[in-house]
């Protein structure tokens, strides 16, 4: 039995940095502390300004040191941003011992094998996860160890992200005093929270549309298929309004929250009603209608990831929404008259202890690190990958010797 440990996962959003400390026993993750506070510094998911994205995150790590009385040490954190590309590949091995007995050490040449994918000087491999295994051609195996066979062949999904914007993500996190446990691309993490292993079998895909990005997942058949980050989401949404109807931003993102709907106008209230708003009035058909034709755009975006003649066939589980945005009212409704799909608003779940602000869809990411985290906790972390230079990792042994 694996021993009670603590994970602390931190989610750099383009609107929020959620910080969440949690006791993780095996599979059971129970939050201990979670610091919330507006993010600065950041757009589309990408650390623009570095002073201002550490001072963010430090104070939503004081938070979560406050809430949960631990000292954080080290975190899962995730990565986003249109930098990030994927693609599914291949990789083969001979099985060449007397026995043809599939070992571990086979799992891992082929894997490193499938991992060989040409990638230029400033970009690395974030993650290649296997998505299944054949054993002399016989596909769809999950784990080929002590099958027999004379080659293993392995599909992977492999994500590659810009070094770049990385580092800076990186040195904002180490900066805080922070060691780096995992980088974890977003998509990933937030399907973690969400999907049910019935949807990820069947086939599904997930938006989490957050603030400035709007993170894809594709799985079918129990694996992950497709990952992609598109660089539009609340902001664009707000945006929209405050310069479709002349109003400052923050009154904009205010009407948006409280009376923004995209379901049709008659659904809701009368098409002439108007809306006040810190002094700003405005017409709530146009508030919907600036609404309606921006998440339109965002949910054919989203259908464009999918091979077009087939997407039914390929997630017959439809589409399952999460981040802040898709708390807006009438997101599903609107899902289903363009995919032609199910489609469902997905919140956190699984998660126990002191989480009750959690589960909101604006937190799936931050509570998919933390799962991602207990899963993956004894695995190689982001130190083999090369992302940052050593002397960040002496630096950050040296201050923990301090501390
Ligand atoms: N009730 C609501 N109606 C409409 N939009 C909402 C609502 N609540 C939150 N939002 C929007 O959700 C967005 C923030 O979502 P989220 O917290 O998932 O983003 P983030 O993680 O900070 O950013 P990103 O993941 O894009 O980097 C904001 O644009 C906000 O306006
Ligand atoms: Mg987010």
């Amino acid at each position: 039995m694996r021993k009670r440990t603590t994970l602390t996962a931190i989610d750099v959003g383009t609107t929020k940095i959620c910080t969440i400390v949690a006791e993780v026993n095996d599979a059971d993750v129970r939050v201990a502390g979670v610091g919330i506070t507006p993010s600065n510094g950041m757009h589309k998911g990408l650390v623009v300004n570095i002073n201002d994205a550490r001072d963010s995150i430090r104070r939503s790590l004081i938070k979560a040191e406050q809430a949960s009385g631990y000292k954080i040490e080290s975190a899962y954190v995730g990565v986003t941003g249109r930098h990030v590309t994927s693609l599914n590949n291949r990789g083969a091995v001979a099985i060449t011992r007397n026995d043809r007995l599939v070992r571990s050490d086979d799992l891992k040449r082929v894997l490193q094998s499938a991992q060989s994918v040409k990638v230029s000087g400033d970009r690395k491999v974030l993650h290649a996860i296997t998505r299944s295994y054949a054993v002399d051609g016989q596909s769809g195996v999950k784990n080929p160890v002590g099958m027999h066979g004379f080659r293993l062949d392995v599909e992977t999904h492999v994500i590659t992200a810009a070094v770049a914007s990385i580092q800076n993500l990186t040195k904002c996190i180490r900066s805080v005093g922070l060691d780096i446990e995992d980088l974890v691309l977003e998509p990933l993490a937030s399907s973690e929270a969400v999907l049910t292993e019935d949807e990820k079998q069947v086939g599904v895909i997930l938006a989490d549309i957050g603030g400035g990005t709007t993170d894809i997942s594709v799985f079918k058949d129990g694996s992950i298929w497709h990952t992609a980050v598109l660089p539009v989401a609340g902001y664009q949404l707000t945006r929209d309004i405050a310069i479709g109807l002349g109003l400052p931003f923050e009154v904009a993102e205010q009407m948006k929250k409280r009376h923004g709907s995209v379901l049709p106008v008659y659904e809701g209230r009368a098409e002439t009603a108007s809306l006040a708003e810190d002094g700003h009035g405005a017409s709530y058909q146009d508030l919907c209608d600036i609404l309606r034709a921006r998440v339109e755009e965002i949910m054919r975006l989203i259908l464009l990831e999918l091979p077009r003649s087939e997407y039914e066939a390929l997630v017959p589980a439809g589409l399952v929404l999460t981040g802040g945005s898709s708390n807006l009212s009438g997101m599903d409704a609107m899902g289903r008259d363009i995919l032609r799909l199910p489609v469902r608003v997905g919140s956190p779940t699984n998660i126990y202890g002191i989480a009750d602000n959690l589960r909101d869809p604006a937190y799936a990411t931050g509570v998919g690190l933390l799962i991602w985290g207990a899963k993956h906790q004894s695995q190689q972390g982001w130190k083999k990958r090369g992302f940052v230079g050593n002397w960040w990792n002496i630096a950050s042994r040296i201050r923990a010797l301090f501390r």
